[in-house]
């Protein structure tokens, strides 16, 4: 395969800073961005819609199946499209978040989300973040980073990222919201979160989101160099 540069896949758990990073770490390299949550956010969103029950897999199946979920460029985030619909704010809403992790543990899904990103990744030049992406998605990624910070640390984060967008949900609520989500993504059957064996895991606990970045890019260079 003819390669337009690396893949990188970028792992961890919610509120990590990985789409955050991600984002710069691509730009950096002019690689393509894909955030494989906005998949599974997007079909969920698909699936409130239709009013199908979220324990109906078959349906559920059927449902990803009609559809086609894109990317588009936009500031400050990616747009998202379902089919023609822009889905980019309604994929971050509650009821979407609260149901996506319902909906990512079912096998037809991720075996079909699965196929759609490594054929966006096939050709190189690209970021993918997630949750499964080192492990499963893309085995033979050049590099593979697993991004891993405190529960106190990562709902500090969220706060600061609400207080800007008006929402203002207690810290302890946070901190509840997203052990809970790390315990519903780790110990799910399929796919669960686990870190790659030969990922390189980065604690950025007390790192800053540029020093994050810089970090991966070094990372990726030296790859590069090889
Ligand atoms: O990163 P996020 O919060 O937007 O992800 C939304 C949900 O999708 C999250 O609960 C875990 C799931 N997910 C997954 O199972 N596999 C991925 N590769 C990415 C996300």
């Amino acid at each position: 395969m003819d390669k337009q540069g690396l893949q990188v896949a970028i792992d961890g758990p919610a509120s990590a800073g990985k789409s955050t990073v991600a984002k710069i770490v691509a730009q950096r390299f002019h690689y393509i961005y894909c955030d494989t949550g906005a998949m599974y956010r997007a079909i969920t969103w698909k699936v409130l819609q239709a009013g199908v029950a979220l324990d109906d897999e078959a349906a559920v199946k059927a449902l990803l199946n009609q559809i086609t979920i894109r990317f588009e460029p936009g500031t400050p985030v990616q747009k998202v499209f379902v089919d023609d619909t822009e889905v980019t704010l309604a994929i971050r809403q509650p009821d979407v978040t609260n149901a996506v992790s319902q909906i990512s543990a079912q096998s037809a899904v991720r075996a079909e989300l699965t196929e759609r990103q490594r054929q966006i990744a096939d050709a190189g030049g690209i970021v993918m973040d997630g949750r499964d992406i080192g492990s499963t998605v893309l085995p033979k990624a050049e590099v593979k980073i697993f991004l891993v910070a405190s529960v106190e640390e990562r709902a500090q984060r969220r706060l600061k990222d609400n207080a800007a967008k008006g929402i203002n949900t207690p810290l302890e609520t946070l901190k509840y919201e997203i052990e809970e989500r790390d315990r519903k993504d780790s110990t799910r059957k399929i796919s669960p979160l686990t870190q790659a064996a030969d990922a390189i895991r980065l604690d950025t606990t007390s790192m800053s989101i540029q020093e994050v970045a810089d970090r991966i890019a070094e990372i990726i260079q030296e790859k590069e160099s090889l």
